[in-house]
């Protein structure tokens, strides 16, 4: 562990120095800002481990410090920044809505494609607003024109919305669905690969990827699965609602054809926000949800004709991006792999504990499952809830049996501290 306190030793200081400056700018802002200026020269590594830089990002946020919320994975507080943006919007639309919904606050709508565009390592033209993934995704499920027969490959560890929608398609039209079932945690990429490529026939038309498996914390091997697809004329879709501003990658780096995440899990963009990504010569491949004009068959807004909705949600994400940008991508991931490394190492040897994440961060980062040996899943949920007011969920999917454990970037080692507490009691009984 490097030294905690040295990185942000100025703090007092410059806090002050600002005060006098800025007597506008509110305290938590302005020692963020002061605590980020004198980590300047400090790693994304060394950072993530000196819990004072992080307690100033933390109070960027209005979570409470009673209640630890370990479910970041369902889906993420948005920084009082976003969520005051958010609210002005609404205040400012709802003056005369037609008028400053449409002429005002929906005018960000396309610098906001620019900077997601730019986050997300692709071009403006590729990048069509969503809800969240589940509409990102099912967009593209039900959009591909596939006839009886056609095959797709799945897992049966995907997420459900994912697994309803092709299920769906199969009932309807006849095509076929082959199923992959993984045996998860892996630390082995070729068998994770294999899994894929061994399902693949003359009949495959696409193959869906789970960035990351959200019952586990599983990272996927996506571009070696996408490269061998793609010598078969096989499409990509990546369901990436998990990884999107959780770690740092560019889509393109995907080599997919199709990608969807929500905003309000990683980027802590409000709730009720995603976007899709469709590789620009696709564009044309896939049907809309909503109707659209035939004039825009190639472009990307025609899956943007949803009618009239809450754009004072959609264009707070702005603000999610910059304090995003502020922290810095290599930053927030390399924290997020520290505080699940640091739970899991300090429950790994308690007898009866099972840990079912890897620790290794190619193939996880912030998400981690834990089991106790003769316990459900639902019990140890219950007991971290009700004795240590720590918020967590219980998952039994297919071959997966644990509590799912989910911090964030306002998430404390004392926070930490008190669920491996938890965990400690509850298998002493
Ligand atoms: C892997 C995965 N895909 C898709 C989704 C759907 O996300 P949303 O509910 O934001 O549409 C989730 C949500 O947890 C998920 O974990």
């Amino acid at each position: 562990m490097s030294n905690r306190r040295s990185f942000i030793g100025k703090i007092g200081l410059a806090s002050a120095a600002a005060v006098a400056g800025n007597i506008f700018q509110p305290a938590w802002s302005r020692n963020l800002k002061s605590a980020l200026n004198n980590v300047a020269g400090v790693t994304p590594a060394d950072l993530a481990t000196d819990d004072e830089f992080w307690y100033y990002v933390q109070q960027s946020y209005t979570i409470s410090s009673n209640f630890i919320n370990l479910n970041n994975g369902g889906v993420s507080p948005a920084p009082k920044v976003v969520a005051d943006a958010m609210k002005r919007y609404y205040d400012i639309s709802n003056e005369a809505p037609s008028y400053f919904m449409w002429r005002v606050v929906d005018q960000g709508r396309e610098p906001l494609r620019k900077n997601l565009a730019q986050l997300a390592g692709c071009d403006a033209e590729e990048i069509a607003m969503q809800r969240n993934a589940s509409e990102a995704l099912e967009t593209v499920i039900f959009g591909l024109d596939l006839k009886a027969g056609d095959e797709v490959v799945l897992t049966k560890q995907d997420y459900p919305n994912m697994i309803a929608a092709w299920k769906q398609r199969e009932k309807r039209e006849g095509i076929k669905l082959v199923w992959i079932n993984l045996e998860l945690p892996s630390e082995d990429e070729n068998y994770l690969v294999k899994q894929y490529t061994d399902a693949f026939t003359p009949k495959t038309k696409l193959v869906q990827i789970t960035h990351m498996i959200n019952w586990i914390g599983q990272k996927l091997p996506v571009k070696k699965i996408a490269d061998a697809a793609k010598k078969k004329n096989i499409e990509v879709l990546v369901d990436g609602a998990h990884t999107f501003a959780q770690f740092e990658f560019k889509i393109p780096e995907l080599n997919c054809d199709y990608f969807g995440t929500s905003l309000h899990k990683w980027l802590g963009a409000p709730i009720g926000t995603g976007f899709l990504y469709v590789r620009k010569e696709k564009i044309k491949n896939v049907w809309p949800m909503f109707g659209a004009p035939d004039k825009q068959e190639e472009n990307i807004r025609k899956f943007e004709h949803l009618g009239t909705r809450p754009f004072y949600i959609e264009q707070a994400t702005d603000k999610a991006i910059d304090f995003f940008d502020m922290i810095g991508a290599k930053r927030k991931e390399e924290r997020l792999l520290y505080l699940k490394n640091y739970w899991m190492e300090r429950v790994q040897n308690i007898p009866k504990v099972k840990i079912k994440t890897s620790f290794k961060k190619e193939f996880g980062c912030a998400i981690g499952l834990v089991s106790v040996d003769g316990k459900k899943p639902a019990e140890l949920d219950s007991y971290l809830f009700t004795n240590y007011k720590v918020h967590t969920v219980g998952i039994e999917w297919e071959n997966i049996s644990g509590v799912r454990i989910t911090p964030n970037v306002y998430t404390s080692t004392k926070n930490l501290d008190r669920l491996v507490e938890g965990i400690e009691k509850f298998v002493k009984g």
